[in-house]
This record gives C-alpha cells, structure tokens and sequence, in this order.
C-alpha cells in the first residue's frame, strides 16, 4: 500500500485548499448533508421529520450517543441535566465583571472557559467514561442558565435560578423572562417554536465552529474549552452572527423605505462590502431545508401570536426579488437558516443581541457529538500546513543599520 504521508514528506507536496472549500478533514457517523439535494439528517433521521416529532434534548441525546433514547435512558439524561442546573455562586463574580452591555456571546464564552476552573478535573484526558458523561451533562445544563443570566444582567435585573419542576425549553424561558414581581405564564406556543428553533440548529457536520471544536479538542484540551473556542467561532457575521445582522439589514432597509430591490442591486456591487446576509450556503447549492422548516413556522408562529411584523414582509419580499435575479440564481444563492430564524426569535422575545447566543445552545449538542467523536475515533491532533510565500533567507541586520 502507498503511505500517502510518507510521500507527501518525500515529494515535499502539499494539498492547498483554502477555506477547505472540497477537503475533508474527518469520517463521521453523525450528520448526513447533500447539498445539491438540501438532505440534511441526523443518526439517519431526517431532519424535517425530527422537527416535526421530537424534541430538542431527545435529538441532543440522539447526537450524542447515537441512538433515540429509551424512555429510561431518556429520563436519566434528562434528570442528569436537572441536577446540573444550578452553576456555581461566584460565576455571578465573574458575570459581575462586565459591562452590561457585553455581547453576550463574549460573555457565554468566558463562561464556558471558565467551568475548567470549576471542574479541573475536565483536564484531564484520560478521565473515565462516566467523568466525560458528567461534563457532557454539566455542559447541557449550564450553558441555558449562562445564557439567561447574561440577558438579565444586561437588562438589569435579578438573575433567576433553573426551576426544577419545568422542562428544559420552559426552565429557559422561565430564568429569562420571569421577574420577581409578576407571575410568569408559559407559552406553548414559543415553548414550542423554540424547541423547533434549538432541533434546527442542533448540528451541521463540519462548519466553521464544529470544525474548530473538534481541531481545539485534538489538542486534548479540555471539552469546556474546546465548547468556548466553538461559541468564538459560530459569534463571527459568515457564521452564526448571520442571524442577527439579517434583523439588523432587515430593519435598515424598512429604515430607508423598504425598497428591497436597492439593497439586491447594492450586494451585487463587487466594490461595496455589504452582502445580502442570510443568503448563500458553503454547502447547499439548491436550498437549505432548515430554512424551507423556519419560513413555514414564522408565518405560523407569528399567526399564532398574533404578530405582525414588517420585517417578516420585507425579508419574503427581499427573498422574492432576489431568487429572481441573475446574479443570485447564477452563484446558487438561497435564504440559509439564518434568514428567518431572527423573525422567530424576534416574535418570541429574544432581543437581536442574544440570537447567536441562542444559536450556540441549539448547535452545544452537535459540538459535543462531533468532539466526543473524534476522541473515540482518537483522531490525531489537527495541525493544517501551508505554502510559505514570505522572505528567502537573509542576514540579520543591526536596529542602527536599518
Ligand atoms: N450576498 C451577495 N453575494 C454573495 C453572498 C451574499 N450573501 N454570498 C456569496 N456571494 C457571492 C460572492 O461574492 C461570490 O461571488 P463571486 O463568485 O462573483 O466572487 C460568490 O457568491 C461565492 O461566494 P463565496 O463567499 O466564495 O462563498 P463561500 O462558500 O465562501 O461563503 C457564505 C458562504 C459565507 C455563507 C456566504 O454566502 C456569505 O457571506 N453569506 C452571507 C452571510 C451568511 O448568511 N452566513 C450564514 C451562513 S449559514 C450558517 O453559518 C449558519
């Protein structure tokens, strides 16, 4: 057989694929993507049928262990996670450190760094099966209590504890959104747009932010960090900071008239930066399913809110031009799952800033799955190479006789 390495060091060659736009950097038994065909399924499930008949921890255990779980194994988890909830007293310290209005992506990340703190024991790389399973849970749990504790504090007010009598979804709701002073009513109808948003989101093989997840965690350092290198990675506007500037263009366009055909003519001009977010895919060159799920439920939700929001209107009309033009239907350019998913987290309550942090819970099962994977697999440590295009070499100079 050809050792493929042995001959790359001898020959000296190297594969450069910039932005690994067609290379693969790993096998995986999780996620399933055709993006010619806008497949998208999880363990062998699809994920419109998923959204439409599970739920978001079911598909997290699914992610993560492989399987739909029993009605036991799904009750351990999920009591597992409930032991969890509540984080440590000085996290407040830490959160106290900040200025209110930090973004709250900078904030769930330091946080998630931080349970290395608390939790040294996560260092370790060789810990047991049963420790691994306590992160993983740890993780689940806390994160959702990170998240609603970073919006209270930019609201300035009391931060609340996870209430242990409630689902996962309505725990969340609950530290968000309940104040001391009134009672705080559950809505199944956002309790249940959320759990669709959160499935929808739950994984998407190697992007951007499960790639870096699993090439920090090669590294064999601690899954805490590796998840806070992740939510890094998802803040970023290519990535899952799309959401919240697909609101933000939305609302400058209303802003400015809502003549949405200035704003297709503006992302085709090559010398103007500005691009139609929410729109294109790395990988779906047809249509993203995620974003077929999420149109059809904001004008559902929104309906069963009683919502009307222009936003919605400009953002269907904006897609309508757009599809239509040349420039879009040549480069294969299509609304992602970023485009409506803003609408939905709008209607429900979720404030602009908080829609990539609200990303980052919904894709935690997939970075876990994808870093648990690579360990078990014992894939080697990442470490890309390059083409050096810098100086040959040259004598140093003195600093006088430069
Ligand atoms: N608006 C206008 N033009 C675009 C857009 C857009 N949204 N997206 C791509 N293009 C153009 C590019 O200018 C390029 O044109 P050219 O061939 O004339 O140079 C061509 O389409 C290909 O685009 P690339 O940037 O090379 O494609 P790539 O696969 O590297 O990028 C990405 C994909 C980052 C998603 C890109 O389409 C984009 O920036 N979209 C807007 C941001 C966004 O919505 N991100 C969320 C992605 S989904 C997610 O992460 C959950």
């Amino acid at each position: 057989a050809i050792d493929i390495s042995k001959l790359r060091a001898e020959s000296g060659l190297i594969t450069l694929d910039k932005g690994f736009k067609n290379t693969g950097s790993t096998t995986s038994d999780i996620t399933f993507l055709d993006g010619e065909k806008g497949i998208l399924k999880h363990r062998g499930y699809s994920i419109e049928d998923l959204a439409e008949n599970s739920s978001y921890l079911e598909v997290a255990y699914l992610l993560i262990y492989g399987e739909l779980p029993t009605q036991e194994e799904f009750s351990n988890f999920k009591a597992g996670i409930k032991e969890n909830q509540l984080v440590h007293e000085e996290i407040k310290t830490i959160l106290s450190g900040f200025p209110s209005k930090a973004h709250p992506m900078g904030v769930l990340s330091s946080l998630a760094t931080s349970l290395t703190a608390f939790y040294p024991e996560s260092l370790d790389p060789n810990r047991s099966k049963n420790k691994v399973n306590l992160t993983i849970l740890r993780l689940l749990a806390k994160i959702p209590t990170f998240v609603s504790w970073s919006y209270t504090k930019r609201m300035g007010l009391p931060h609340n504890y996870p209430d242990n009598s409630l689902d996962y979804v309505p725990n969340f709701l609950k530290m968000m959104f309940s104040v001391p002073t009134e009672q705080y009513e559950i809505d199944p109808v956002v309790v249940d747009a959320l759990q669709k948003l959160l499935i929808l989101h739950a994984d998407h093989e190697q992007n951007c932010s499960t790639s870096t997840v699993r090439i920090v965690g090669s590294s064999q350092a601690s899954l805490y960090a590796s998840i806070a290198s992740g939510v890094s990675a998802l803040w970023g506007p290519l990535h899952g900071g799309a959401n919240q500037a697909v609101i933000q263009m939305l609302e400058s366009i209303k802003a400015d008239g809502g003549d949405v055909n200035k704003y297709v003519q503006k992302a085709k001009d090559k010398d103007d930066p500005f691009r139609l977010m929410g729109f294109g895919h790395r990988v779906y060159k047809n249509f993203d399913p995620r974003a077929r799920i999420i149109k059809k439920n904001a004008d559902e939700i929104l309906s069963r809110l009683g919502i009307e929001d222009p936003v919605l209107e400009i953002a269907k009309k904006l897609e309508e031009v757009a599809l239509k033009d040349d420039y879009f239907v040549e480069r294969k350019l299509f609304p992602n799952v970023d485009f409506y998913s803003g609408i939905i987290f709008r209607a429900i309550g979720i404030p602009t800033e908080m829609f990539t942090v609200m990303f980052s819970i919904g894709r935690l099962p997939g970075w876990i799955a994808q870093w648990k994977e690579m360990r078990e697999h014992k894939e080697p440590i990442g470490r890309p190479r390059q083409i050096y295009t810098g100086n040959p070499e040259r004598p140093y100079i003195p600093i006088e006789e430069r």
